[in-house]
């Protein structure tokens, strides 16, 4: 009887990774926009699909980011500077694909531009912090999708949003776990009201990669700047010595979960962009799979219990 079962599950494994080997067809005559192509993992996707043969739109932020794009591709990709935060770039960006893809409408739209500081205890920041993050990692995740939406309609085409485990679990303070689980939200209702037009929406949730978002020069860099800000009441409540332990457990954890191969998240992104069957979510990184996402799913008598034992205690902590 066990061996039956394990059976019946190795057949509905083979039978899964069969299904999931098919791609769509014409390649060539299919376009993708990605946002936040000069570094990470949209750069790295827009050189991936274009060597795949795919018409890359790829959004960049910066000229540099542009031109070095440009020289490394095929004349298939198209650069076009993007600010997702700001809505007349957006439109910009838009009008111009509008042109290049012409009747066929286009194939998929990847939100994977975001931004990850400032991050901090909730209580080190202002409504600006979270809004200038919400306005790139949330609203221009949102802004980008509706422009060029009808477009991915003509298509039958796929929106794919690049949000995080940090979409499912909130273990640190600040906009970025805040912005993520937008990211979600946004994610599963647009899964739902583009079902009936043939549009599939799949989500990308990684878990820690070593790009600028994790850099972690930077990260403690904003936490030191975002310390001397600090009113003398709350340096008084933390105390020197938590920044101090919080900057070394950072060094510590980047260490510990960082995994430097970017291509398990740009296959990912590739899945659910050319799979004839891609899935709804993909957990790319072990850390995903097997502690973040799993704690996401315990009570928060447990993960909190967890997250309090393993993190820094201010100077006046009760517990
Ligand atoms: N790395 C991870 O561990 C991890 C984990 C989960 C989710 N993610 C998500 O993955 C996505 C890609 O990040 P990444 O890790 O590849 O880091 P990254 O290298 O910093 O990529 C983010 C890109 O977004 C661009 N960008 C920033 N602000 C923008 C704006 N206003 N408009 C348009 N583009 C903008 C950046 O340009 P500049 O380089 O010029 O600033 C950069 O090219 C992000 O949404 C991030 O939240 C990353």
């Amino acid at each position: 009887m066990v061996l039956y079962v394990l059976g019946l599950v190795a057949l509905w494994f083979v039978y899964r990774w069969y299904k999931e080997t098919k791609r769509v067809p014409d390649k060539k005559g299919k376009h993708v926009y990605i946002t936040g192509c000069d570094s990470g993992f949209g750069n790295l996707l827009a050189r991936h699909l274009d060597k795949l043969g795919f018409c890359v739109i790829a959004g960049c932020y910066t000229e540099k980011g542009e031109d070095e794009l440009k020289k490394i591709s095929s004349d298939r990709l198209t650069a076009v500077h993007l600010d997702v935060a700001n809505s007349e770039s957006v439109s910009k960006a838009t009008a111009l694909i509008k042109t290049l893809v012409g009747q066929k409408g286009l194939w998929a739209v990847v939100n994977n531009a975001g931004v990850s500081l400032p991050s901090a205890p909730n209580d080190w920041l202002t409504v600006d912090d979270y809004k200038s993050m919400l306005a790139v990692n949330l609203c221009g995740v949102i802004d980008v999708t509706l422009s060029v939406l009808p477009l991915i309609k003509k298509a039958k085409g796929r929106v794919v949003n690049v949000a995080s485990v940090f979409g499912r679990i909130s273990p640190f303070g600040g906009p970025y776990c805040v912005s993520k689980y937008g990211v979600e939200a946004f994610n599963d209702s647009l899964r739902l009201n583009m079902a009936p037009f043939g549009v599939k929406v799949l989500c990308i949730e990684p878990g820690f990669f070593a790009t600028n978002v994790t850099n972690g020069v930077l990260v403690k860099d904003n936490l030191k700047k975002l310390w001397d800000k600090l009113p003398q009441d709350v340096k008084d409540d933390y105390g020197q010595t938590y920044l101090e332990t919080t900057l070394v457990q950072l060094d510590e954890r980047f260490r510990q979960l960082k995994d430097s191969d970017l291509m398990k998240v740009v296959s990912c992104m590739e899945h659910a962009i050319a799979a004839v069957h891609p899935r709804t979510r993909y957990s790319p990184g072990w850390d995903a799979k097997f502690f973040w996402l799993p704690f996401s799913y315990m009570p928060s008598c447990i993960s909190d219990r967890f997250f309090l034992k393993y993190t820094p205690k201010p100077k006046i902590s009760v517990l």
